[in-house]
């Protein structure tokens, strides 16, 4: 070839795509189903037919692609050039009516809300609900010292309580309450729109079943918390005071229906507790069965706050760089949010490492956005080392946890500081061992562990 001169790309179009062979009539779903390991099986083809390559999900045909470039340009095309898919219609059904499945002009709006109330002015506002929620989470595993506990419970009601008091201001308590919350009821959402997504039919437009009933009383309930708390939030709003509350940021500008408002604040409910909850209890998983990260974890919280103290700002929560670390080689183990379904709006040509690919309008893919994960070395050991100075590991694909682009997580932040927090007193306060029993990665729209159960013991006990 002539120096200086570059052989022009290959573009490939969807049918000249492979991979793999499935069933008649349901195509790929039952290994996706039986298996139990959606996203593993789905990097187990990328390893196989290489990152892109074409599955049957029932009768439709769809992209999967790991490629880093191709991922990358398909997420920062949004929302004009790709839109989510399967989610949109489900999420409504549901009651969860809000920023994740709102399009167009209407997402942008609701964007600039969401990503307002979880900046880092708002974190400082409302970090003393944040402590207050972990002191009484060090006052419950205090009570259960010595004894298995299951720590996706806690930290769900953790992580509710955070939610709720940042999505509208009020104090839930669920760490110092008894009985069937919120939380658990807000727990059956996810697995919900899992089952209703691999539905082959949607059976939940004809049949009504009991676990619907408990999940509408879900909904009334914080349907009952929004309805007073966006009286307050209009009250406080029309003094011409900053708002401290996404239910606050909502009251100001163009009004909104009293459905719409539940169907966000149910959004930043869901999509900041069941994510968060479960890459925190990963996290104690691991420092469970890492005895030396976990010493590691206590010295630095005890630099940073003493053997007593709290973080007074979120700032602070800077110096635990060991702890935070933990975090992200916890979700790049067991990433919360695996894949990303999209649909394409418009023909389109998407930038690959080898080939691009030529995308017509109405084509779905599956985004495989933890696929890098297993591509640094001796990927399946926890080194959290691998994440001090502030970059990620390098991979050769994506590790995207929090996604890209311009729907990028505007939570990630906030999930961060409580994962990162919580590890931190808890390895300060308590000594964290397993509990006993098998722990299963289980998928159910958002990936958590199944059957953890931790003994946290007060470290002078
Ligand atoms: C470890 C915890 C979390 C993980 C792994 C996670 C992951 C994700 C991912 C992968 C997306 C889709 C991104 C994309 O399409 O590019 C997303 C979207 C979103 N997340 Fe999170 N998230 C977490 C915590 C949170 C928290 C704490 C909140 C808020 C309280 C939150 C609010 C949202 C919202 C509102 C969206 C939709 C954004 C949009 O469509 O514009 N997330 N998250």
């Amino acid at each position: 070839m002539t120096a200086g001169l570059t052989a022009p790309r290959t573009v490939r179009t969807v049918r000249d795509l492979t991979g793999p062979r499935g069933m008649p009539v349901f195509g790929n779903l039952p290994e996706l189903l039986l298996g139990r390991d959606e996203h593993r099986a789905f990097n187990r083809w990328a390893d196989r037919h290489g990152p892109t390559y074409l599955m049957r999900y029932g009768r439709d045909r769809v992209v999967v692609t790991g490629d880093g470039p191709t991922v990358s340009a398909a997420l920062r095309d949004r929302p004009d050039g790709f839109r989510r898919v399967g989610v949109n219609k489900i999420f409504r059904e549901l009651g969860i009516d809000g920023v994740f499945n709102a399009e167009g002009d209407r997402w942008r709006h609701l964007r600039k809300m969401a990503a307002q109330s979880l900046n880092a002015a708002y974190l400082r506002e409302y970090f003393t609900s944040i402590t207050r929620s972990a002191t009484r989470l060090q006052t419950r595993w205090t009570a259960s010292s010595g004894r298995p506990v299951d720590v996706l419970d806690d930290m769900m009601r953790f992580t509710l309580d955070v939610t709720t008091a940042l999505a509208i201001g009020h104090d839930l308590n669920s760490l110092e309450a008894t009985g069937d919350g919120l939380h658990t009821r807000l727990a059956e959402l996810f697995p919900e729109i899992g089952r209703r997504i691999q539905a082959p039919f949607p059976y939940h437009r004809f049949v009504r079943l009991p676990r619907d009933r408990r999940r509408e009383s879900a909904v009334r309930e914080v349907d009952a918390l929004v309805r007073i708390a966006h009286v307050q939030a209009k009250e406080r709003m029309a003094t011409g005071a900053s708002p401290r509350t996404f239910l606050e940021a909502l009251a100001v500008g163009p009004d909104f229906t009293h459905e719409e408002l539940v169907g966000n604040v149910m959004t930043m409910l869901l999509a900041g507790e069941d994510t968060t909850s479960s890459s925190a209890a990963w996290t104690l998983h691991y420092l469970a069965t890492h005895p030396e990260a976990q010493e590691r974890v206590r010295q630095e919280a005890l630099a940073a706050f003493g053997p007593d103290g709290m973080p007074t700002d979120p700032s602070s929560i800077r110096k635990l760089e060991f702890a935070e670390a933990c975090v992200n080689e916890a979700m790049r183990l067991r990433p919360v949010a695996p894949t990303a379904g999209l649909r394409a709006l418009r023909d389109t040509v998407l930038p690959g490492t080898d080939h691009d690919l030529k995308v017509p309008r109405g084509t779905s893919l599956i985004l495989l956005l933890s696929y890098g994960a297993e591509s640094v070395p001796d990927a399946d050991e926890f080194r959290p080392e691998r994440w001090l100075g502030g970059n990620p590991p390098p991979a050769s694909a994506p590790l995207l946890p929090f996604g890209a682009g311009p729907r990028f997580c505007p939570g990630r932040n906030l999930a961060l500081l409580e994962a990162t927090l919580v590890a931190a007193l808890a390895c300060r306060d308590f000594t964290i061992t397993p509990g006993g029993g098998r722990v299963k990665e289980k998928l159910a729209f958002a990936a958590f562990p199944k059957g953890l159960r931790l003994r946290i013991t007060t470290v002078n006990s």
